[in-house]
């Protein structure tokens, strides 16, 4: 169901890679809440293809872009203004990518260059798109900036590895880039911290099977779906959270604010009586 939310609203969405893609689903209900769109992604992500159909689905063009890189950004900043006719209302920041994850290192063993691209790749883009935007004047009043955070940053979730450092400083980016831009222009920014997620980059996480079941088990509500994720984000671009800022706000059915539940109680009571 739509309630033209985003009527009127032009916005900015990365990391939509493939119909899992949390990004995927945020754009496709961005479109049916009335709001114009440019999707952007990594170019090697644009390689893989599957953007193109998203694109075709909800008419938005793609504007390839390297998060870490500046020039890229400014670049899709400014071509986003020149295809919109003005500026923006919205962005989602939904990048994630840690190389030592992807080679399965454990946290003892951690590649510190592998760490500083995680940083970059996952936190910094965050600040870079931020910075960008303000350069270029590009946000309209109560605009609203989204990135994706995981609980990773306040507990300990070691098979997160780097990444964890990595949300703790979006979410902190999140705080001191949302006084900043408040003051100048009104500006939102939050982070939404969600469940773990069945997608390319939640299940390239070791041991992701029984943290996501693990989690399910915990929340009251069972793991937020992706969709849902998607509509918390619209409801954080819509006209409806125009004093929502500088903010992680948890979506994870409970997860986060849960001791333990009856459905681990039972799991531990059955293995210790096996
Ligand atoms: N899946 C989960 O369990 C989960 C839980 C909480 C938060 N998140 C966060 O949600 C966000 C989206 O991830 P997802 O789960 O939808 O997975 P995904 O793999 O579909 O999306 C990650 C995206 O990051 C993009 N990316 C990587 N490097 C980039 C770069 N240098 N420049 C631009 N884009 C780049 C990828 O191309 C991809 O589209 C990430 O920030 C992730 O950490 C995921």
């Amino acid at each position: 169901m739509s309630y033209n939310l985003l009527a009127g609203k032009v916005g900015i969405i990365s990391g939509a890679l493939n119909e899992q893609s949390i990004a995927w689903k945020v754009a496709q209900k961005a479109h049916a809440e009335g709001a114009r769109i440019v999707l952007t992604n990594a170019p090697l992500a644009m390689r893989m293809g599957e953007i193109n159909k998203l694109s075709a689905e909800i008419d938005a063009p793609i504007i390839p872009a390297d998060a870490t890189s500046v020039e890229e950004l400014e670049a899709l900043f400014s071509g986003a203004q020149t295809h919109f006719g003005g500026k923006i209302d919205f962005v989602l920041h939904s990048i994630g990518m840690s190389a030592n994850i992807r080679k399965k290192k454990h946290y003892g063993e951690l590649d510190y260059k592998f760490f500083q691209q995680t940083l970059d790749v996952s936190a910094l883009s965050f600040h870079k798109m931020m910075a960008v935007a303000e350069k270029q004047d590009a946000l309209n009043e109560y605009a609203s900036i989204v990135g994706l955070s995981y609980i990773a940053a306040q507990r300990a979730f070691l098979d997160y590895t780097d990444m964890s450092q990595a949300k703790a400083v979006l979410e902190s980016i999140a705080r001191s880039y949302g006084q900043r831009l408040g003051h100048l222009k009104k500006v939102r920014v939050n982070t939404v911290s969600q469940s773990p997620t069945k997608t390319t980059a939640g299940t390239g996480i070791g041991g992701f099977d029984a943290f996501y079941e693990y989690a399910n088990r915990m929340a009251p509500l069972g793991n937020a779906p992706a969709e849902a994720c998607a509509d918390y984000c619209i409801s954080l671009f819509s006209d409806l959270t125009r004093y929502v800022t500088m903010q992680n706000l948890m979506h994870d059915g409970g997860f986060s604010t849960t001791g333990i539940s009856e459905a681990i109680v039972d799991a531990v009571t059955r293995t210790l009586e096996a």
